[in-house]
């Protein structure tokens, strides 16, 4: 175990219906810390860039588009092996197959409006988190 930080994305279909507290307490009751966070709109071209590696999937396009489709919260998670233990605690990328009491099962809509985002890999959160915060916006303590 070590202490990692992930970056974390709360979807616009849950700010849409005023979630961000119960994803928030989801996380914090994990132990991870939201060590930062902002609100704001992508645009397209933000989150095209976000999502380069599934550029030529099917679902491409709509996944830009339900992602610009409104506000989302960017944030930095630390904690314990943050990254394994995010994606544990958000559950699978399909609800119906997410186990109980993970964040998808209790909120997502669907495999697209599923609620949040989590780094999948050392490599990836460290990519994540810088795409969206410069260093002096991530408070370590
Ligand atoms: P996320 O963890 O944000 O990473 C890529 C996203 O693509 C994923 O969550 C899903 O919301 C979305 N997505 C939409 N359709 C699919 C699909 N068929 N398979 C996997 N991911 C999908």
């Amino acid at each position: 175990m070590s202490e990692q930080q992930t970056l974390s994305i709360i979807k616009p279909d849950a700010t849409s219906r005023n979630l961000t507290g119960q994803v928030n307490t989801i996380i914090e009751k994990s132990g991870l810390k939201i060590i930062a966070q902002k609100r704001i709109k992508l645009t397209e071209e933000i989150a095209g860039k976000f999502y380069e590696v599934h550029r030529d999937k099917p679902f491409f396009q709509d996944l830009v588009s339900f992602m610009i489709s409104g506000p989302v919260i960017v944030q930095v998670l630390q904690g314990n092996n943050a990254i394994a233990l995010y994606r544990k605690i958000m559950g699978a990328t399909n609800p119906v197959e997410a186990e109980v009491g993970t964040i998808r099962k209790e909120f997502a809509l669907s495999i697209e409006a599923n609620s949040v985002h989590g780094s999948d890999s050392i490599e990836n959160a460290k990519k994540e988190i810088s795409f969206f915060f410069s260093e002096t916006e991530i408070i370590k303590n």
